[in-house]
């Protein structure tokens, strides 16, 4: 199972099979251009340490220019990319990997993912290759994301380095119960996308009530609710000013009584509401 741990710097990180993972980072998916560029300066001026891109979002330049006009060093970020299920032939996942370093300017990501599961390629070949690239100096640390239970099972059981951690949509209002305990039970951290609802929670009385107890936002306690049960979360804005309200998640805690009502939100099957 993930720990929850602290660094040294105070940035409250998960810690799974090696790899410490900030439990707040930046979700970038949508953001282009100079939007992008300057929200991700913003966010590590702000203190976040964690950014998230891939090969799809066509950002990765833009993220690549923040980080380095933040003035944050390169060793205290975190930064994610993902590679897409096209490219998971050997030669292919190799060489769209490097144009993603190419593009960040970075000589390594920190967590390399497999965008999503391939619908063509054997499982246990494409792990491989994921593997290669950690071997090859490219990531530091390497996992999955929208995998299945059967085949986070599968992936751990034919991975020949650790997969630290699986990323899938995970909010209040989606039951994720089985693939969280089956990350759990492998020891990889639950890295939750859309972990707002894509900024539905904003309008739920239940977040409301609660937060209106801590002098906090609907978005806030939904943010707080998921990093309480060790999980790192990746909300996305492309406004400056909601950086820093959605970072303030640390200075609370949900009681249990809370964290019940807010779990009683998913809907039965895993519907997203
Ligand atoms: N692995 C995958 O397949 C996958 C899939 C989806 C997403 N992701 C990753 O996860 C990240 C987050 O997911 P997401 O972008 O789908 O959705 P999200 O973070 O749940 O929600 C983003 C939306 O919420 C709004 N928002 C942000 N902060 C808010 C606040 N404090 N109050 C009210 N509204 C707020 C944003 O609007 P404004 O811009 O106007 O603030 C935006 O419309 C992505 O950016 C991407 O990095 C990964």
């Amino acid at each position: 199972m993930a720990d929850m741990t602290t660094k040294n710097d105070g940035v409250p990180a998960v810690q799974a099979k090696g790899a410490r993972i900030p439990l707040l980072g930046l979700g970038t998916w949508d953001l282009r251009g100079r939007v992008c560029a300057r929200v991700v300066e913003q966010a590590l001026r702000l203190g976040y340490r964690h950014i998230d891109t891939a090969e799809m979002y066509d950002n990765e330049r833009e993220v690549g220019e923040g980080l380095r006009s933040s003035g944050v060093k390169r060793d205290d970020v975190f930064v994610t990319t993902k590679i897409w299920p096209t490219h998971f032939a050997p030669r292919e996942f190799d060489r769209a990997t490097r144009e993603c370093l190419a593009r960040l300017r970075l000589a390594e990501v920190d967590l390399l993912l497999l965008h999503w599961p391939s619908p063509r390629l054997p499982l246990a070949e494409t792990i491989e290759v994921l593997c290669k690239a950690k071997r090859d100096g490219l990531a530091r640390h390497i996992g999955v994301s929208n995998f299945s239970v059967p085949q986070v099972e599968e992936a751990v059981r034919v991975s020949s380095e650790p997969l630290v951690c699986n990323q899938f949509e995970c909010h209040p209002f989606l039951d994720q119960s089985a693939l969280i305990a089956a990350c759990q039970k492998q020891g990889m951290a639950v890295v939750a996308y859309s972990p707002i609802a894509r900024g539905r929670v904003r309008d739920n009385d239940v977040l409301a009530r609660i937060g209106a107890a801590h002098r906090k936002s609907a978005t806030q306690v939904c943010l707080r609710f998921l990093v309480q049960q060790h999980m790192v979360v990746i909300p996305r804005t492309s406004k400056v000013e909601r950086l820093s309200e959605n970072a303030a998640i640390f200075d609370f805690s949900l009681s249990e009584p809370e964290m019940a009502a807010i779990s009683a939100l998913a809907q039965p099957g895993g519907q997203s509401r």
